[in-house]
């Protein structure tokens, strides 16, 4: 038996690294999956990558409205909803002297105020069982340089998981969080990020790390199942963290 079989899942900014992969895994445990992106280009791409029962919708994080849109479509089209991967997310490197208003206003409206309301947007739509899971990182409990945007979204995205777990815990259904550590995706490539900074991310970070290397997509998709699946039944308000140790020891 499938883990997700007859399941809808939701996964944003599924078109490309950890959210990808958590789509596919999804597709081969056979659920119904709804990818979102915020590129149509890289929306359509997926059409020949991907096998099995899914839709492609182009939604822009930070916007509410798109959020709506995509809660309509998604019950329009499979009916009500199981899995909410709120992944999409983006990534920025500013120190303090640095940071503008418009990066940190940026961060927070993709990684914090996107999520939250697509979660409410979806509120009367999940089925009883559900399971809403964040994507954070262990760089809310780090003192990483140049995080002050970036580090604080995920800090209160870890906040969120816990309200949100009190307030779904009475309709049996379960709010938590995966902390990646560092994972190999194009994500660094992106958002700005200077080369020198990502060549020096890329030569400390695995020294920072128990297991001495950078996570794959894979692994974080491999949890996103489990909180996904039955099998996590009596785990709430939780965040797990997938980094090698990078936060742990
Ligand atoms: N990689 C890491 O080391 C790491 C560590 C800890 C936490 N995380 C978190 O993990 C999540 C996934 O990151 P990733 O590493 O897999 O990065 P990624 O490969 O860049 O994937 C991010 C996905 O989100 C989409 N996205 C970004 N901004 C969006 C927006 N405004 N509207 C709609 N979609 C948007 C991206 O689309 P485009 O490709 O079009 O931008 C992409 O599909 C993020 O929340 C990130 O903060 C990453």
């Amino acid at each position: 038996m499938k883990k997700l079989e007859n399941k809808v899942a939701i996964v944003t900014g599924a078109t490309s690294g950890m959210g990808l992969e958590t789509a596919k895994k999804y597709l081969s445990e056979g659920a119904k999956v709804v990818l979102t992106g915020r590129s149509q280009e890289k929306l359509d791409a997926l059409e020949s990558e991907l096998s099995g029962d899914f839709l492609l919708i182009k939604a822009e994080a930070s916007s509410i409205e798109d959020s709506r849109q995509l809660i309509a479509k998604t019950v329009e089209h499979f009916g009500k909803i199981d899995v909410l991967f709120l992944n999409a997310g983006i990534f920025r490197l500013e120190t303090i002297d640095a940071l503008t208003e418009e990066i940190f206003d940026e961060v927070h409206n993709i990684n914090v105020r996107g999520p939250i309301f697509t979660v409410q947007a979806a509120y009367e739509y999940l089925n009883e069982g559900a399971s809403i899971i964040f994507n954070t990182s262990i760089v809310n409990v780090k003192g990483f340089g140049g995080m002050t945007a970036y580090a604080s979204s995920k800090a209160a995205l870890r906040s969120v998981v816990r309200t949100l777990a009190s307030e779904f815990g009475p309709k049996g259904i379960r709010v938590n969080a995966i902390a990646p550590g560092p994972i190999d995706t194009p994500i660094y490539g992106k958002h700005n990020v200077p080369q020198e900074n990502i060549d020096q991310m890329a030569s400390h970070f695995p020294a920072m790390v128990s297991l001495g290397r950078f996570g794959s997509s894979d692994e974080i998709a491999a949890t996103a199942l489990f909180l996904a699946s039955s099998d996590s039944s009596y785990i709430t308000g939780a965040e797990i963290p997938v980094d090698g140790g990078m936060a742990q020891v």
